[in-house]
């Protein structure tokens, strides 16, 4: 591992991300002692700030962002009291020119690069910092989604950087990794004995992974509506979250044996090419509609303007090996649905053979391992019980719940943004929860197949009022197989 970096350089350190999560991360990190003693902060943006500008905007943003309980005046001035700016423009080479001469300036040690700014500007951010000397074996960079918008163009950001970074010191952010219930995930899957001897295609009947939202595009059309779900959303959150339901047991939680178990499971990903595409994934797009009895206007009238960027993707997906085989995975995720919901399902096979008659053999259900996410942090068991009571005809049985609430059972334990292990992670040089070159492309090369496949059918999306949870065909996709969405 590389040493703990001694300088934070954030560019974007004034946009929308840095408000919302970077900079109240950063402040829950010193709250909490975290951060290395000596670390640094250096914001960096087009805004012409000052040091002092910048400071109030960091003590503004965290006066607004983190609620007054968890506020406390020494942490705030301890945050404060590492920050500095420096304004810069990648297309301007002297203001790139005086960032380095301030890096160099503030770093003791190694540095970590977070470019919190649009894509384009990875590439020649790396190689401005490179050209003033400020990009050397002890620096590193943390980049954010999207890297690209397929694989040719993945490829090429990514060779761009690396002319300046090693893979190892490119720390490549997927948020939900970040996320406290992502990381019970692994805990759980590892962390017990209970469940791994059942976990593969013996036991486990279908797996159902959903990420909902009630939100439309909030403003961000222009990029959403060149990306669409399968871009936004599935190429990197949901496959990251299948990989962590399928992959082996990593010999240890760490950067090389988890991230070469992932992308063991993307590259068994089984195509879904033109032949396929009609029957096995679904494109939705939102019309007007109500969520929460609250009535929001369709995407296109949201964007202003026609499209066939879909807002929905459901897919039946397989994992080609041994412990998968005949297994499927559905994935869905969508804008605009009744809840914010993030789960994966498991369903286990039926009992073999039910040795109770009459009412009770049609009772049973099969057991489920249900883990959310979000809103919520939860892990619910579904079993089968006996139901109290007498009957004529013998046993009745019921479907019951064993059910673990993270927030009732740590109730000390507050709602983590994800930046804050991201952020201590990249800090400290652990990049286990970051995605390496590897995965992004084979996730890339896994989605362009099945967008090639819509291309080539003409494939429109199908609507689906806002508040419902998309169009019908996601829900022929799954019965047809003789499963049905986990409600
Ligand atoms: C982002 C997508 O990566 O994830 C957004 O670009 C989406 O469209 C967001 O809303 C969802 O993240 P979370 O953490 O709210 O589930």
């Amino acid at each position: 591992r590389p040493a703990p970096a001694s300088l934070l350089t954030i560019f974007g350190a004034t946009g929308d991300l840095a408000q919302r999560m970077l900079l109240p991360s950063l402040y829950s990190l010193q709250a909490e002692q975290l951060l290395p003693p000596g670390l640094r902060i250096l914001g960096t943006a087009r805004s012409e700030l000052d040091r002092e500008g910048f400071s109030t905007l960091v003590a503004n943003t965290i006066n607004q962002r983190i609620p007054a309980a968890e506020r406390n005046d020494a942490a705030l001035r301890a945050l404060l009291g590492r920050l500095d700016y420096c304004a810069a423009s990648v297309d301007n080479d002297a203001s790139m020119q005086a960032l380095a001469a301030k890096v160099g300036e503030l770093r003791n040690g190694d540095v970590l690069y977070h470019l919190s700014t649009a894509p384009r500007f990875y590439v020649p951010a790396c190689h401005a910092l490179a050209a003033h000397g400020a990009a050397d074996a002890q620096t590193r960079v943390m980049l954010e989604k999207p890297i690209g918008k397929d694989l040719a163009s993945a490829d090429a950001i990514n060779d761009g950087v690396a002319q300046v970074f090693d893979e190892e010191r490119v720390y490549r952010v997927d948020h939900y990794l970040g996320k406290e219930g992502v990381q019970n995930l692994i805990a759980l899957r590892f962390g017990n004995a209970l469940f791994e001897p059942l976990w593969n295609s013996v036991h486990i009947e279908q797996v159902q992974i959903t990420v909902a939202e009630t939100v439309g595009v909030e403003g961000r059309g222009d990029y959403y509506d060149d990306s669409g779900a399968m871009r936004d959303m599935l190429q990197n959150h949901l496959l990251q979250l299948l990989c962590l339901v399928a992959m082996e047991p990593p010999a240890r939680f760490g950067p090389n044996s988890v991230r070469n178990e992932k992308i063991k499971v993307l590259r068994s990903l089984r195509a879904i090419g033109r032949d396929d595409v009609a029957g096995e994934s679904v494109a939705g797009q939102y019309t007007a509609g109500a969520i929460d009895g609250v009535a929001v206007p369709g995407y296109a009238s949201e964007l202003g303007r026609d499209s066939r960027t879909e807002t929905f993707v459901a897919l039946r997906a397989h994992v080609d090996n041994w412990r998968w085989s005949g297994v499927p995975f559905y994935l869905r995720t969508g804008k605009r649905l009744p809840a914010r919901c993030t789960e994966i399902y498991i369903q286990f096979r039926k009992v073999p053979y039910s040795i109770f008659g009459g009412r009770a053999a049609t009772d049973m259900q099969p057991n489920g391992l249900l883990i959310r996410l979000q809103p919520e942090e939860r892990i619910e068991l579904d079993l089968m019980a006996k139901t109290p009571g007498l009957d004529r005809s013998g046993l009745r049985m019921s479907q019951v719940a064993l059910d673990l609430d993270f927030h009732q059972e740590f109730a000390n334990a507050r709602r983590r943004i994800s930046y804050e292990r991201l952020y201590l992670d990249a800090i400290e040089g652990n990049g286990t929860l970051f995605v390496r070159r590897d995965e992004t492309e084979a996730a890339w090369q896994w989605v362009d197949t099945i967008l090639d496949g819509w291309r080539s059918a003409n494939h429109a999306p199908k609507p689906y009022p806002a508040g419902t949870w998309g169009p019908s065909a996601a829900v022929s996709l799954i019965e047809r197989h003789g499963h049905s969405w986990r409600e």
